[in-house]
């Protein structure tokens, strides 16, 4: 499939600094797309240059059908995608109405579609009832709502939202992630830097792992199972030697957790579980529980991030 951002070995050098290296990416059209990685590990870099703010030192992109490093083709990327920066510049002294209308004109939209996607995308955030007021008297939060919404005046096709929930309290954390999936039912693609795995994990359809270099990528589900394997979690009124002597002359590594928990590495546990449950019984084992343990995000992301170190 081909992806409507596409890069290929896409490198970024600041001097002796390596930003991001050798980064081959898709992102499919209508995917809300999580870019998770610690501070420093690129993730600016790679929307700057996706948006043609900045050059590439090596290495490929694509928006759509328009190459990224191709003069003839920035304009047109420009119009087909809207970035909230990491920084959210926005003039101060002016209403938020004010700034959206000044971006929707540099972004040549007519009076009738500024007017209506104001008021759309206002609404949708909670900000039309303060239209009016001057942004220098906005909290941080209104002010990353204005900055999502100013990305959107031209309607893109490819959002960019660079850490977009960055140091918002829960509740406005909430309204965007909330905004950011009712973007997705009008068939937005979204790439969306973050170093929330929470968020990252309920909102995107699919994760990579940026540390310089693309560590691991995948959806939420694919890259937990990736790392743990999968393993099946027995609950016993209490494990005793026959009973792990049943799981053991199935072949099977397991470790004891809480004293009466039987965590077993299993490869596929739909075929398997049946067969342990009856050997477990059978040994004389009163199953109280049977639940799959899955590693969460985080302690993926840990591990991996940890491993490239
Ligand atoms: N304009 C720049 N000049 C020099 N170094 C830079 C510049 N922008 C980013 N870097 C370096 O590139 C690396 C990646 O930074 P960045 O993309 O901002 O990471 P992230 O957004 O993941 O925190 C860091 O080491 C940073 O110091
Ligand atoms: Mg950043």
């Amino acid at each position: 499939m081909l992806g409507l951002i596409e890069t290929s070995n896409l490198t970024r050098k600041f001097g002796d600094v390596t930003a991001v290296e050798d980064l081959t990416l898709h992102v499919g059209e209508g995917e809300v797309f999580g870019f998770l990685g610690p501070n420093g590990a690129g993730k600016t870099t790679t929307i700057r240059m996706l948006a043609c703010l900045i050059s590439k030192t090596s290495g490929e992109a694509r928006i759509g059908e328009y190459e990224v490093g191709n003069d003839a083709d920035v304009q047109k990327i420009r119009k087909i995608i809207g970035l909230m920066p990491d920084n959210v510049g926005l003039y101060e002294d002016l209403s938020t109405y004010r700034n959206l209308d000044f971006y929707g004109r540099l972004y040549e939209c007519t009076e009738a579609q500024r007017t209506e996607r104001i008021e759309h995308f206002l609404r949708m955030l909670g900000l039309w009832d303060v239209r009016d007021r001057a942004v220098r008297t906005f909290s941080k939060g209104m002010k990353q709502k204005l900055a999502i919404v100013r990305a959107l005046i031209h309607e893109p096709r490819v959002l960019f939202l660079d850490e977009p929930t960055a140091n918002l309290d829960p509740e406005f954390q909430k309204t965007v992630r909330d905004f950011i999936l009712e973007l997705k039912h009008e068939k937005r693609t979204i790439f969306l830097n973050t170093h929330n795995l929470d968020e990252a994990q309920r909102i995107c359809d699919r994760i990579g792992i940026l540390n310089t270099r693309l560590v691991a990528v995948g959806d939420p589900e694919q890259l937990t199972e990736s790392l743990e394997g999968r393993k099946t979690v027995v609950q016993l009124a209490q494990v005793n030697s026959a009973i792990t002597a049943a799981v053991e002359r199935r072949g099977l590594r397991y470790v004891v957790s809480s004293g009466n928990k039987l965590v077993i590495d299993v490869s596929d546990p739909e075929k398997e579980n049946p067969g342990i449950m009856e050997a477990i019984v059978a040994a004389g084992g009163h199953i109280q529980f049977i639940t799959e343990k899955h590693a969460t995000l985080e302690e993926v992301y840990l591990k991996l991030v940890r491993d490239e170190q």
